[in-house]
């Protein structure tokens, strides 16, 4: 059943990077699609600048761009006028009364249409303000309306540096808000065949007998960017690649690569496949980290001369269950490598040849089987080939929407399936903190590579090491 009454989406931190780049643009592409419908819905920035409505829109508005709106200039103009802007601190309750009150007088306004109230929190802020924030519109912001409604807070990663840090963060924000209510963004989540794991894996005969450790030999999860920090050096170098990418975006890749089948489809019941994987993770070996620095990364005046933060890692995990025992999960990602892409490589064990099955997750989206057939022609020899399925080709018109927009749908429809919840979390902090303590502590350190090659020469060496064999080009 549709919700009705209206809906308040306020973003905090309304003129910061996250907002214009992702959050907004989001809202936007709903907007066009007819997600929020003007009748229903207002929007409302939030930041400490003084400044007008019109200005927060004019910051905004470049950043507007659909290919899904018949009329955009006009779309733009119709959407822009959705946004109000409040300004406030984030620790006091002034600015928070105030956005209180132009809540209500929109929700008053609206709610002709005898409905609920619905107020959604985008939190596009840093983690460190995450808990007074919380604490004010818990005091001040919340859906009052007694014909129902809700109040959901979203958040960004970093949740936190460590096991520690992020536990704190979790139980403050915890005390505030029921897990119900928080929606913790992993944008990976929302990417088109990230979501299609379950249903690739868990609805194909195909791969339903041959998904364990008989069969696959090794399974590599990689993202590389073929740029560097740049301009982000400060934030960067106070977490590096690991906590930026792997303890999360590849992490929940593997969950899906790796879970059993849920007992049912419930939201609750797939996340708790997730945490189950995450708590098989025996601990890393140091012998199985290759960590790299790219040469020039430290150029950066943001960047300390002395940084030993990584920019590049490769990391072997281990599922200690059933269907894994002996499958390395090589977890690669790196900054100012040769290419960007991030894909999943499932390497079957040799029938002699390889059989090797892609998923790739950007760009291009497509998933391939390398295979072995005979050579076409008159002599009988073998040759590695694709079954090949790329979106482009075969959806052709079809537009994957960003992952933002979707995760921002589901906020709204309140469902948390693509979300991380407060025990997995946890589990992956449980994985990487003693690794990253020790990188911390300067006891491992990265290995200098040059930007815009593959990343130091050792990870290659390691991924060999665990089975893995470059197969043909493709
Ligand atoms: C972010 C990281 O979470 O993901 C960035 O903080 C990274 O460092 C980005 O560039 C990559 O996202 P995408 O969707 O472009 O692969």
């Amino acid at each position: 059943v549709p919700e009705i009454g209206c809906l308040s989406i306020i973003v905090l931190g309304a003129s910061g990077d996250l907002a214009k780049k992702k959050t907004f643009p989001a809202l936007f592409h709903l907007y066009c699609q007819g997600f929020l419908p003007p009748n229903e819905v207002h929007i409302f920035g939030y930041a400490r600048t003084k400044i007008s409505d019109d200005e927060l829109r004019n910051r905004i508005r470049g950043y507007l761009v659909s290919d899904r709106s018949a009329s955009p200039s006009k779309d733009v103009s119709k959407f822009l006028q959705l946004i109000k802007y409040v300004s406030g601190s984030y620790d006091a309750a002034e600015g928070f009364q105030m956005l209180d009150k132009e809540i209500s007088k929109h929700e008053t306004s609206k709610n002709s249409l005898e409905g609920s109230s619905r107020r959604l929190f985008y939190l596009a802020l840093p983690p460190s303000v995450y808990p007074s924030v919380c604490r004010m519109i818990r005091r001040y912001c919340m859906n009052k309306s007694n014909l129902g409604g809700w109040t959901r807070i979203v958040v960004e990663k970093p949740f936190g540096r460590d096991l520690g840090s992020a536990e704190e963060l979790s139980s403050q924000i915890g005390e505030l808000f029921d897990e119900p209510q928080i929606y913790r963004i992993d944008h990976y989540l929302g990417k088109e065949l990230v979501q299609n794991l379950l249903v690739l894996r868990f609805a194909n005969r195909f791969f339903l007998p041959l998904w364990n450790r008989d069969n696959i030999d090794n399974v590599q999860i990689v993202f590389r960017e073929d740029f560097g920090t740049e301009g982000r050096g400060g934030y960067f170098d106070e977490y590096g690649i690991i906590r930026d990418i792997i303890q999360n975006h590849l992490l929940q890749v593997l969950c899906l690569v790796a879970m059993e089948k849920p007992v049912s489809l419930k939201p609750e019941r797939i996340r708790d496949e997730k945490v189950k994987v995450l708590q098989s993770v025996l601990p890393i070996k140091d012998e199985e980290v290759v960590l790299g620095q790219y040469e020039g990364y430290r150029d950066d005046p943001t960047v300390p001369d002395h940084s030993n933060t990584p920019t590049f890692a490769t990391v072997i995990l281990r599922i200690h269950n059933e269907r894994w025992e002996g499958v390395p999960f090589i977890l690669k990602a790196g900054k100012a490598l040769n290419s960007r892409k991030a894909e999943i490589r499932v390497q079957f064990k040799d029938v002699p040849g390889r059989n090797e099955f892609v998923i790739r997750l950007q760009p291009s989206e497509a998933m391939y089987m390398k295979l072995m057939v005979k050579q076409p022609g008159l002599e009988m020899s073998t040759v590695q080939s694709e079954l090949d399925l790329s979106y482009r080709q075969r959806y052709q018109g079809v537009t994957i929407p960003e992952a933002y927009e979707r995760l921002i749908l589901d906020t709204i429809r309140g469902d948390q399936q693509h979300f991380v919840r407060r025990d997995e979390l946890k589990a992956a902090w449980e994985i990487f903190t003693p690794l990253l303590h020790r990188i911390d502590n300067g006891e491992m350190k990265p290995i200098p590579y040059q930007a815009g090659s593959r990343g130091p020469a050792e990870a290659d060496e390691l991924l060999e090491k665990a089975g893995y064999i470059q197969t043909h080009g493709y």
